[in-house]
């Protein structure tokens, strides 16, 4: 398929825009008949690239995705369709996750998790969106902590996907959270669900700010600060809507103290001590391996680092607090990236 072109009116144009929803283009694998067509938006105006009538293919999807369209816009009753279809999907995926073969349903629930954060992006006051997150991450948790020899299979699959890192990040560094955790012994079966739960929920806050933010290739300061308040977002979007206690929701508040102290080491300045809170080593997990994951990955502000620069750097942040974790970390991430 050879993204179409359609001649439309100028007024055609402004109509449609009264009539089209965006959809990330993942989610047309949920679509069945479209009963209208499905559009882009490049230069200026709607271009039709799947016809009605039809049901999206794979080839049409995948070359969307390779044209770096991250969202498509469609009819609202096509919009309608796709997620329910989505919503229903992920409900009975959640239902008999350990029914049958793991790596299928783990690979399948992960990829319908990240998508319907994609719909609790767009709609983040959704309390019937935000509780069928919460339950389905609930459930992965478990199903995690159950199948501990899948979990590097299942982490290298959701990175594959090449979901945009908006989507991708909280998953990926809250799944290497609970491995983690899991591989020292340390912390109670519900500490560790709590923990991945809050670790992957923490930037919902995200829904918050506006969309382009995340593509631009340079920030400001103010572009930084922005991104930055996603955190407080957070919390104010969550608080009192989930079942996660006052002490989640605070690690979820403050889970980027560690890049504060990450810039004050690219910056080289010297950290006030008298003005620094003191996290726990709950808190300093989520965030150091939400930074690792980041750093890992491609940006389209900054290229990715290799796992041992990031090393480095997450050594100089918490092996003074925390000596045995990172040592710890280190020979965990060795296995983990082994398998
Ligand atoms: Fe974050």
């Amino acid at each position: 398929m050879s993204l179409a072109q359609s001649s439309m009116s100028y007024i055609d144009q402004h109509r449609l825009c009264l009539k089209l929803r965006p959809i990330l283009v993942g989610e047309l694998y949920l679509a069945r008949k479209l009963k209208n067509p499905v559009y882009v938006y490049k230069g200026g105006a709607f271009s039709a690239v799947i016809n009605e009538g039809s049901v999206p293919t794979k080839d049409q999807i995948s070359i969307l995705i390779k044209n770096n369209y991250r969202e498509v816009y469609a009819y609202a009753e096509d919009v309608d369709d796709i997620k329910e279809n989505l919503q229903t999907a992920l409900i009975k995926i959640t239902r008999s996750l350990s029914v049958g073969d793991p790596l299928l349903n783990g690979t399948k629930d992960l990829k319908l998790i990240s998508l319907n954060l994609g719909g609790l992006y767009q709609n983040p006051y959704d309390d019937q969106l935000l509780m069928l997150q919460f339950q389905s991450t609930q459930n992965l948790g478990k199903f995690l902590l159950d199948n501990k020899r899948h979990q590097p299979q299942l982490y290298q699959t959701l990175q594959r996907e090449n979901f945009h890192f908006t989507l991708s990040q909280p998953m990926l560094s809250s799944m290497l959270l609970l491995a983690f955790m899991q591989s020292i012994h340390l912390f109670h079966e519900k500490e560790m669900e709590n923990l991945f739960l809050a670790s992957y929920l923490k930037d919902i806050g995200m829904a918050m700010i506006p969309d382009d933010k995340y593509d631009l290739k340079t920030l400001t300061t103010r572009d930084q600060q922005l991104l930055g308040s996603h955190a407080d977002f957070s919390f104010d979007l969550l608080e009192g809507r989930i079942p996660l206690s006052k002490n989640y929701l605070t690690i979820i508040r403050h889970h980027h103290f560690m890049n504060d102290k990450l810039k004050e080491l690219v910056a080289k300045s010297k950290r006030r001590r008298d003005q620094e809170i003191v996290f726990g080593v709950e808190s300093t997990l989520v965030s150091v391996f939400d930074i690792l994951v980041a750093m890992t990955s491609e940006r389209p502000y900054r290229p990715g680092q290799s796992l041992f620069q990031s090393l480095d750097l997450v050594k100089k942040l918490m092996a003074d607090d925390y000596p045995q974790e990172f040592r710890a970390l280190v020979v965990f991430l060795k296995q983990f990236y082994k398998n």
